[in-house]
């Protein structure tokens, strides 16, 4: 039988493979100097303006990309946030800079409204680990568990699912499941979910996928650079290994990292996650610093070393066309949209309660 470490080295191969062979499918983006990348921003703000647009980023997404969305009344922030403010927001078309996942939901949360994204193909490695085909028969093997489906999946997995939950809510929602009594199907980040069955003791059945860039963060490296920190707090995501996340002294969604940088009195931060988010870190905390955690060291595989390779398919290029020809339009078949409408909408209303009862206490 395979042993716990080579099935893992199978995966992490395989894994690699799959990133190398999808990149090898995409256009290479040229590089442009000052000038033209000025020149795309302002075509790029004028075209949004003209067709009633807004910009959604994702605080992965290149800094340039963030800035944009910023200066332009659109919004960065993490994917449930993303879902929300492209829900709510007063604009005919919306412009998703993220990955696919992100533009399904905007697009079944808002069907009045045209979803563009700069490029179809930006993918994420959970949402290929998770295919319909095999995670139907799975749920139908266990029906007497309740479907909870990270948001970074398809729309028919959501469509399968009774709740959507991203990183920022995934704790709340499984506490208020074990309460009632009921068993959970996870899928896919088996990190994440490892975490929350941890920190909530539900009875979680685990899907076994992980997500290619925070996977490469290494608790030997990170101990290492500790030494070399000694005063560093330790920012991670819980999509790292538990290895990791046991050394973390925050362990969070995106913009739950972000609100611990700017919090804590600390000075100085190791921080598992994409280096996308130091945009906004060193924006809100400009006089703390903040170090990307190691993906270097014994075992390393960097195949991302820590920046997605699907959010980096943003780029300006891609998306001044998008918005010139209305290209890339997500579209998600009207039944499936219908069908995972209601674990979002559920997500969605309970993240509205969470925080009435929140500021109800304040
Ligand atoms: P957040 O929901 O924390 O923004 O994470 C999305 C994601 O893809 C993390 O890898
Ligand atoms: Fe998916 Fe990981 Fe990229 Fe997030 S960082 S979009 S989980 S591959």
């Amino acid at each position: 039988m395979m042993n716990d470490k080579s099935a893992n080295e199978e995966r992490l191969m395989a894994d690699t493979q799959l990133v190398r062979d999808y990149l090898a499918t995409v256009p290479h983006q040229t590089s442009l100097d000052a000038d033209q990348r000025e020149g795309l921003r302002s075509k790029i703000k004028t075209l949004l303006q003209e067709k009633r647009a807004v910009l959604v980023a994702h605080y992965y997404t290149d800094p340039e990309i963030q800035a944009l969305a910023e200066e332009t009344g659109g919004i960065v922030a993490d994917s449930l946030e993303m879902a929300r403010f492209g829900r709510d927001c007063d604009a005919d078309l919306l412009v998703v800079a993220g990955v696919r996942f992100m533009g399904e939901t905007a697009s079944i949360l808002s069907p009045e409204k045209k979803v563009l994204m700069p490029t179809l193909e930006a993918t994420c490695s959970l949402d290929i680990a998770c295919p319909i085909e095999t995670f139907a028969p799975f749920c139908d093997e266990h029906s007497d568990r309740t479907v909870v489906v990270y948001a970074n999946t398809s729309a028919a997995v959501k469509a399968r699912a009774d709740w959507v939950v991203t990183s920022s809510i995934a704790l709340d929602v499984i506490e208020h499941l074990k309460a009632k009594g009921e068993k959970i199907l996870w899928a896919p980040d088996r990190h994440l979910g490892r975490y929350i069955e941890e920190k909530t003791g539900a009875d979680m059945l685990l899907w076994d996928a992980a997500c290619i860039v925070h996977e490469e963060f290494k608790a030997k490296g990170l101990f290492d650079m500790k030494a070399l920190y000694p005063d560093a707090k330790i920012l991670a995501h819980p999509e790292s290994p538990s290895s990791v996340l046991s050394m973390a002294d925050v362990v969070g969604s995106t913009s739950q990292l972000i609100k611990a940088a700017c919090d804590l009195p600390d000075k100085t931060f190791i921080v598992a996650t994409d280096q996308g988010i130091f945009y906004k870190m060193q924006q809100l905390a400009p006089d703390k610093q903040f170090i990307i955690a190691p993906t270097a060291g014994n075992d390393a595989t960097c195949r991302s070393c820590a920046s997605c390779p699907w959010m980096g398919m943003n780029s300006l290029e891609a998306m001044y066309d998008t918005l010139l020809n209305e290209n890339n339009e997500v579209h998600v078949n009207e039944e499936l949209a219908e069908q995972a409408m209601k674990p979002l909408r559920r997500m969605l209303d309970f993240s509205q309660q969470k925080q009435i009862a929140v500021k109800g206490k304040a």
